[in-house]
């Protein structure tokens, strides 16, 4: 009886999974002309044994079968041929075929979302970057064909760069270091750059420019980069000069060729330098590598294309693909190249990561923008220190070094003027650069105004030092609106700092003001004590250069600081900050 029971209810489950219900609408989606030759290939599952799961697949399999000749397609690949011995094999593995797996692998068109900010890519859309959370810059790249795929950056460099450059010779093999460093003058080896901006610019990439090296210098629009980049040129071209060959080729995709002749005329450069306008990187490959010059400028990255690679110039594929294929050139043929990068509106250079990742160095040119004050900043550095740092002035006849760096935030004043009140020198390291700060503040009693102002300092920072005073150096503050400022708009981010606020704030609030030629350095701890800040040795030296006559500094640096070079400069060792104010604010420091 049970067994009777247990063969209805199997007959009863086959009629429901019977194919018959399923092949109609199986069949019109894969209704072909050759509908009748398809019905006569077709397996007939109603003959065979229905409860089979093979009957159904078969039934599924057949539009498989409908296809043309295999000879009039492409040749499968290995993986699909796999696939078809494994049918053949096991039927009943094929059931994967309910998801059509021949039209699925045909003639594809992967689509990609790619990140305009960080290069990063993703197979779905994002409305922020998973990456660099910056919201709204995923691009849809639906053009990244199968064939495409497996083409990766340094192939189609390689396919852009490979065929005419000189080829790796086959005996080349890997060499002891000894080997490497024979005969190898390490001193000739760099280019060096003369003259005054030369030598800053020599100091920030490590003793002079390497040769094959790729050098990417950002900044804002307009900062000056192009102009940096014609006399880095100049400078090289007068260098290399005697050899006859050219020694430098200027490629500009922003500008013609007249408008950089103008500027080179403005900068007075008379250089043997070859100019070129292109914004194809092939071109202007092959086109350099004709003349076989010491170094390339190409401005801007984001001006040049590869034809072999899809996007339009600027969008992160052709930045990062136009940056291989100037690598691989720079390396191959020895020639440094130069490379200009704007940067966004974040402050980046455009796909950031994957440029500085590439390069060899990087150099951001800062600047406010109306100083005439241009600082070059080494980021990233693979020949020398990341810690440099060139100060630079634009001129009427382009960038210049600056005389006295140190002293370039420094305003002049009168030694009787009033407004040396609440005036303090601060002195802060910009990489292995010292700079004099002055710090303003004002306390004003009965004022309308209750709030604090603070310009460059953090707010949390002055309200601690404010605190600091009032309780650890009993200045009734509180009753008292305040207002700190950095002047040349800069922002102090230094501890070494803090010393020079407190200063300025009792000089304001005593209106007692500081000795001129007074500069103050160290960190303020809650209890009112002074700290240690790096480098005081060289911060000090830098004052007694300029002449100054006193600087007040944290107790502990007593040890470290020796007495040479300080002859002429005061140098006053304190615990805290009653002894700071009991030592200058003094009736004889008076002015
Ligand atoms: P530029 O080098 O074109 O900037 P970038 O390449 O970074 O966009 O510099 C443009 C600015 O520099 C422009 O505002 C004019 C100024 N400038 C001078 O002040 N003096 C000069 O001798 C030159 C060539 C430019
Ligand atoms: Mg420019």
């Amino acid at each position: 009886m049970r067994r009777l029971l247990r063969t209805i209810l199997i007959a009863q489950k086959v009629e429901l999974r019977s194919p018959i219900g399923i092949i109609p609408s199986s069949i019109s989606l894969y209704s072909t002309d050759s509908a009748e030759a398809s019905e006569a290939e077709a397996p007939k599952p109603t003959t065979q044994s229905v409860g089979s799961w093979s009957t159904y697949v078969n039934v599924y399999d057949r539009p498989v079968a409908q296809q043309p000749e295999p000879s009039a397609q492409a040749k499968p690949s290995d993986e699909d041929e796999d696939e078809d011995e494994d049918e053949d094999k096991n039927p009943s593995s094929s059931r994967r075929g309910l998801s059509f797996t021949a039209t699925r692998r045909k003639g594809k068109v992967k689509t990609q979302w790619v990140c305009q900010h960080c290069g990063y890519t993703a197979g779905q859309w994002w409305g922020a970057c998973p990456a660099c959370k910056v919201a709204g810059t995923m691009i849809q790249n639906n053009d990244t064909t199968a064939a495409d795929k497996h083409r990766g950056g340094l192939v189609v460099a390689e396919d852009a760069v490979g065929t005419w450059l000189p080829q790796r010779s086959p005996e080349l093999r890997p060499l002891k270091l000894v080997e490497v460093n024979r005969g190898f003058d390490l001193e000739k080896w760099r280019i060096p750059l003369f003259g005054s901006l030369g030598n800053e610019i020599s100091t920030l990439l490590g003793g002079g420019l390497v040769p094959g090296s790729l050098t990417l210098v950002g900044g804002d629009p307009g900062i000056g980069k192009s102009t940096l980049l014609l006399q880095i040129a100049a400078m090289i071209a007068k260098e290399c000069s005697d050899g006859g060959a050219p020694p430098v080729v200027y490629v500009s995709g922003e500008e013609s060729l007249q408008q950089i002749g103008t500027r080179a005329d403005r900068l007075g450069i008379q250089s043997n330098i070859y100019l070129y306008s292109s914004t194809d990187i092939e071109d202007l490959l092959m086109k350099t590598h004709r003349l076989s010059p010491r170094a390339l400028v190409v401005d801007s990255i984001q001006t040049v294309y590869l034809k072999t690679v899809v996007g339009s110039a600027g969008a992160v594929t052709q930045v990062r693909e136009c940056t291989a294929a100037l690598m691989r050139f720079a390396k191959t043929t020895n020639i440094s190249v130069f490379l200009i990068g704007h940067v966004t509106k974040s402050g980046d250079i455009a796909g950031p990561r994957v440029l500085e990742h590439m390069v060899d160095v990087v150099l951001y040119m800062e600047g406010e923008k109306y100083s005439p004050y241009r600082m070059l900043r080494a980021v990233k550095n693979r020949f020398g220190s990341t810690d440099e740092l060139a100060v630079l002035e634009m001129s009427q006849s382009g960038l210049q070094t600056v005389s006295n760096a140190s002293e370039m935030f420094l305003t002049q004043h009168h030694s009787d003027s009033n407004v040396l009140t609440g005036l303090a020198i601060a002195v802060i390291m910009d990489g292995t650069r010292t700079f004099l700060i002055e710090i303003q503040a004002l306390c004003f009693s009965k004022c309308s105004v209750s709030s604090s102002v603070y310009n460059g300092i953090e707010a949390n920072k002055a309200n601690m030092i404010k605190c600091v005073l009032m309780k650890q150096a009993g200045l009734l503050l509180q009753e008292n609106a305040m207002f700190l400022n950095v002047v040349s708009g800069l922002t102090m981010t230094e501890t070494a700092g803090d010393l020079a606020i407190a200063a300025a704030i009792c000089s304001s609030f005593l209106e007692f003001p500081i000795p001129e030629g007074t500069a103050f350095i160290g960190e303020i701890g809650l209890g009112g004590e002074l700290r240690m800040v790096p480098r005081i040795d060289k911060r000090i030296n830098t004052l007694a250069k300029l002449g100054y006559r006193m600087c007040v500094v944290p107790k502990q640096a007593e040890k470290l600081l020796g007495t040479e070079g300080l002859e002429k400069l005061k140098v006053v060792y304190c615990n805290d900050l009653k002894e700071v104010i009991n030592a200058v604010f003094r009736r004889d420091n008076r002015c």
